[in-house]
């Protein structure tokens, strides 16, 4: 079938096999072509990956993999196509990725399970042991919007709502073109602790737990967990809001995962990483506006990033940097103990100049101010639509 963006309340529901392949080739192709930036001393050697199969999860993957030679193990949750309805952009992503890297010799195994089951756990210390991997490096990148809890079966929905008070801002739909106004009210205690349990750190400490016991983590082992900041006006829906107490949730998490293993040498850290498109960037009330502005801002200066430069940083200027000699160098922490990639966006130059764009934008000046075809270009890229050198035209096996 020929196959076309199918966009719903601002959610794309279709992916591009063909398009979804040739967006991960691309993100392969950049690390490839900085290979030789990276240290063959300090780098990782298995890796595994939790939320692999796209944005900041996938790009991890591949610089683990495409920079460093890693092995890697990469969990997902995706739907396989079935019928006349394409399968989501992961599924196709997930599978490139394993071509590529059997390619390149590497070695690889993707799975497509809910993470937050013991079952998933128990098939990762599986395949690790299988494949005779004992892991350096564990990437917890999972966005979810629901998580069943195991101990209990309940299922829990987080929101991203503010606490304490009503939020309104200018949104965009990028898609029209147009702007309203967003008004979301407060969230109830249960909403806040809900948000906690999908999105915080339990999980990420159930799967530490999990693999230590396994005996599948390697002494020395250094994890991770995403994070975002974002700028000050954001603060009352993003960091002071529902996310930003999953988030926190993160940070307590990564101290006492630190301390909890320190015997093995253990370190977790909270990697607070850029704003980015990816698969939910559009439904953030706030957000699609204040990323199309920033992107104006940062590409008219020349340090725009997506995930895959900020993967490519991560790897080689904070996880295994190393000096002029060889020598290691400490990971650069902030005083929160957290990593920071998020440094250029939040610069008071780039901020200046987006407060200055948001204070005055409207309808009218919109594609002047806000890089909207940007925001929309690196959506649908997402989704395998609009990516350079696919033939739209063509007729798709979705199978
Ligand atoms: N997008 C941004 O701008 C941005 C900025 C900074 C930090 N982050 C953080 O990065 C992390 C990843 O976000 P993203 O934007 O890359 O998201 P994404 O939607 O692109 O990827 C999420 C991944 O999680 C997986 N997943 C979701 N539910 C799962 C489940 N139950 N079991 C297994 N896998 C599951 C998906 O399959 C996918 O691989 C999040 O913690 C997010 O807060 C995102």
């Amino acid at each position: 079938m020929i196959l076309r963006p199918m966009i719903r309340n601002s959610i794309c529901l279709s992916a591009h096999p063909a398009g979804c392949a040739a967006e991960t080739l691309r993100q392969i192709e950049y690390i490839k072509a900085r290979k030789g930036l990276y240290s063959t001393t300090r780098r990782p050697k298995s890796v595994l990956v939790i939320g692999a199969s796209g944005g900041y999860g996938m790009a991890s993957r591949i610089a683990a993999a495409f920079g460093s030679g890693a092995a890697t193990i990469g969990l997902s949750f995706e739907r396989a196509p079935s019928g006349n309805k394409t399968g989501t952009p992961g599924f196709y992503g997930n599978r490139a990725f394993d071509q590529a890297a059997a390619a390149a010799g590497l070695s690889s195994r993707s799975l497509d399970m809910d993470a937050f089951t013991a079952e998933a756990k128990a098939a990762v210390i599986a395949a690790a042991r299988e494949m005779g991997l004992r892991f350096d490096l564990v990437v917890y990148s999972l966005a979810s919007p629901v998580r069943t809890d195991p101990a209990t079966g309940i299922l829990h929905r987080s929101v991203i709502k503010p606490i304490g008070k009503t939020y309104s801002g200018t949104t965009v739909d990028v898609f029209s073109g147009t702007l309203s106004h967003a008004e979301v009210g407060p969230a109830t205690e249960e909403e806040i602790a809900n948000t906690v349990k999908v999105m915080g750190g339990e999980d990420w400490e159930l799967w530490l737990d999990a693999l230590a016991k396994g005996a599948v983590l390697s002494d020395g082992c250094v994890t991770l967990a995403y994070s975002y900041l974002g700028p000050e006006f954001s603060w009352p829906i993003y960091r002071d809001g529902t996310i930003g107490r999953a988030k926190l949730h993160l940070d307590e998490t990564a101290r006492r995962l630190t301390a909890k293993y320190a015997t093995t040498g253990l370190h977790a850290h909270v990697s607070v990483n850029k704003a980015v498109v990816t698969r939910a960037s559009a439904v953030i009330p706030i957000i699609p506006l204040y990323v199309s502005v920033l992107f104006k801002v940062m590409k008219a200066r020349g340090n725009h990033e997506d995930c895959i430069a900020q993967a490519d940083r991560l790897f080689r200027d904070r996880l295994y940097a190393q000096d002029a000699k060889g020598q290691a160098v400490p990971i650069p922490l902030d005083d929160e103990g957290r990593i920071r990639l998020d440094e250029l966006e939040l610069s008071a130059g780039v901020q200046a100049e987006v407060e200055a764009s948001l204070s005055h934008i409207s309808e009218a000046n919109l594609h002047s101010l806000a890089d909207i075809e940007g925001f929309k270009k690196d959506f649908l890229a997402v989704h395998g639509f609009g990516v350079e050198g696919v033939d739209y035209e063509a007729e798709s096996d979705t199978e």
